[in-house]
């Protein structure tokens, strides 16, 4: 099964076919266009998650990461961690001895988190790897839990995401995928569409100087799978005790699944 659903794995790897918001484009100008998003909104991503959520995100990634259990000690990987709000959140819980990797493809995103880090007593607990989370510089069995969070989604071949995720978990580790999706109520779907497809892209053009930048995300949602396909492909990877909770009627949802 394909995570973006019409996604079309033609012969090799240069003609794969992937969906960049609505737009149907190969594999290599989906993460081009992908790197250019997180450029153009690096500098005000923390702000305008705040502010496009009013604050929700907040509570999301900490009901995340209190789902995943995280102990003292633990070694951590956050894929797609852009400016680290899953990783601080992390390291905090973990205590000394624990430490959180930010593995990110995008210089922009890691640099415009870095003063929250950087002035932080955490900072000595969190590492940064630049590069592609679907081929992971990091050992098999590394990490004892792994986390992505609102990432997935942007990756050309989210399936491959998560077989690295898999692979770099020790036994017994924990996934956690925190990632949007539609709401579950009919009246709140529709006021969440208008909401994302004309308000959002009048803030990011007022915001950041691009309404574009706020027509991918709303688009790449709604192309993304639904908590029932995401489960089955992770559950066909291999990871055991799939389940997921939706937050806020779903606009946002937890899925967590283990390592054996
Ligand atoms: C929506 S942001 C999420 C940032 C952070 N995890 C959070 O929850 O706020 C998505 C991140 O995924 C990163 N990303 C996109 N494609 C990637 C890839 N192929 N490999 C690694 N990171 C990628 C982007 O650079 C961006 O920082």
């Amino acid at each position: 099964m394909k995570l973006d659903r019409e996604s079309k794995d033609l012969s090799g790897p240069d003609q794969q076919t992937a969906h960049f918001g609505y737009r149907q484009v190969s594999a290599a100008v989906k993460g081009k266009l992908v790197h250019q998003h997180f450029d153009t909104v690096a500098r005000k991503y923390d702000l305008m998650n705040t502010l496009l959520s009013c604050g929700l995100h907040h509570l999301w990634k900490r009901a995340a990461v209190r789902m995943m259990e995280l102990k003292p000690g633990m070694r951590v990987l956050d894929v797609c961690g852009g400016t680290a709000d899953l990783a601080l959140r992390a390291a905090r819980i973990m205590g000394d001895t624990g430490s959180v990797v930010v593995y990110d493809i995008n210089w922009a995103m890691m640099a415009a988190g870095w003063p929250k880090v950087a002035g932080s007593v955490l900072a000595p607990r969190i590492g940064y790897i630049q590069g592609d989370a679907e081929r992971l510089s990091c050992p098999d069995a590394s990490f004892d839990a792994a986390m992505v969070g609102f990432g997935i989604r942007n990756l050309t071949r989210p399936e491959v995401g998560f077989k690295e995720m898999f692979r770099v978990l020790k036994p017994g580790g924990t996934m956690m995928c925190l990632e949007f999706s539609k709401p579950k109520t009919a009246w709140f779907r529709r006021l969440y569409d208008f909401y994302s497809f004309y308000v959002m892209p009048v803030i990011g053009r007022i915001m950041v100087g691009s309404g574009d930048a706020y027509t991918y995300l709303p688009e790449s949602i709604r192309m993304f799978s639904q908590p029932e396909e995401l489960s089955a492909v992770l559950t066909g990877i291999g990871f055991t005790r799939v389940r997921y909770r939706r937050l806020t009627d779903g606009i946002a949802v937890i899925y967590l699944g283990v390592k054996p």
